[in-house]
């Protein structure tokens, strides 16, 4: 396929801007002649909002070749919403990527599938790309199987969209997110192979093609190949390895 792998890291609330700026910095030394260099991978990075502008005028003034993303989104343009960060800020700032609907941002902060269609519609609006997370805790793998719930979830954020929308999904079984015990690269590929028919369903062939599929639920280097090798799997959303440079800097090295 011709799909870009996409090794994406999710900080959470974790490096303040110094700690941000400094690790950037690491991570492209570290990458230094690394096959993002050429495209081949694609790099992006998701601190807090606190380290994006920090971050962007790193990125910007040294040419790394990492793409940034923020972490969350407002489903509103602006007004009256304290302490809420609009997409618009976000594309003024240069920001490429929002991750949507993370399972923490689901459970902690009640945000509802409506919800996270609702922001969806929102990132596309101002030109970003949405990363939308979807997944299954151990509750509904018991009771429901592996896919049912993330597809459910994928179809409401789903509709609505354009065809042409540009998104990238990420498929996160609540049950592997910071626990050590991964998905099998094998369970993965059987949930990314049903949300990729779901996006088929929903937007068409050419959308379901084209759209990126990740895996993220404990990711590190010592397992991110075995999921690089599956057909339907298009790269990483990681969490606790992201924070590591040498840890992080093996994954977006990964070998087939
Ligand atoms: O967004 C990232 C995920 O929640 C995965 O986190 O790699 O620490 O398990 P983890």
């Amino acid at each position: 396929n011709s799909r870009t792998p996409l090794i994406a890291g999710n900080w959470k609330m974790n490096l303040d801007h110094l700690q941000a700026v400094a690790f950037v910095q690491k991570l492209h030394w570290t990458l230094k002649d690394a096959k993002h260099e050429d495209g081949t991978v694609e790099v992006a990075v998701f601190p807090p909002f606190t380290d994006l502008r920090s971050v962007q005028t790193l990125i910007d003034a040294d040419k790394i070749p990492f793409a940034f993303g923020a972490q969350d989104l407002s489903q509103h343009d602006s007004g009256a919403y304290t302490g809420e960060i609009s997409g618009a800020f976000l594309a003024k700032l240069d920001a490429s990527y929002v991750i949507i609907g993370h399972s923490e941002r689901r459970e902690y902060h009640a945000e509802s599938d409506e919800i996270v269609a609702a922001k969806t519609k929102a990132a596309l609006k101002h030109g970003l790309v949405p990363v939308v997370c979807v997944g299954e805790t151990a509750e509904d793998l018991e009771k429901f199987g592996a896919s049912a719930v993330p597809a459910g979830q994928l179809e409401t954020a789903l509709q609505g969209l354009d065809a042409k929308a540009d998104i990238v999904v990420a498929y996160e079984p609540v049950w592997a997110i910071g626990s050590g015990q991964a998905a099998t690269p094998q369970q993965a590929q059987d949930v990314c192979a049903v949300l990729r028919g779901v996006i088929a369903k929903v937007l068409g062939d050419e959308a379901a093609a084209r759209t990126r599929i990740l895996y993220g639920g404990s990711v590190k280097s010592t397992n991110i190949a075995g999921f690089m090798r599956e057909p339907d799997v298009d790269g990483a959303l990681v969490g606790g390895a992201s924070l590591v440079v040498d840890e992080f800097a093996a994954i977006v090295r990964y070998q087939k």
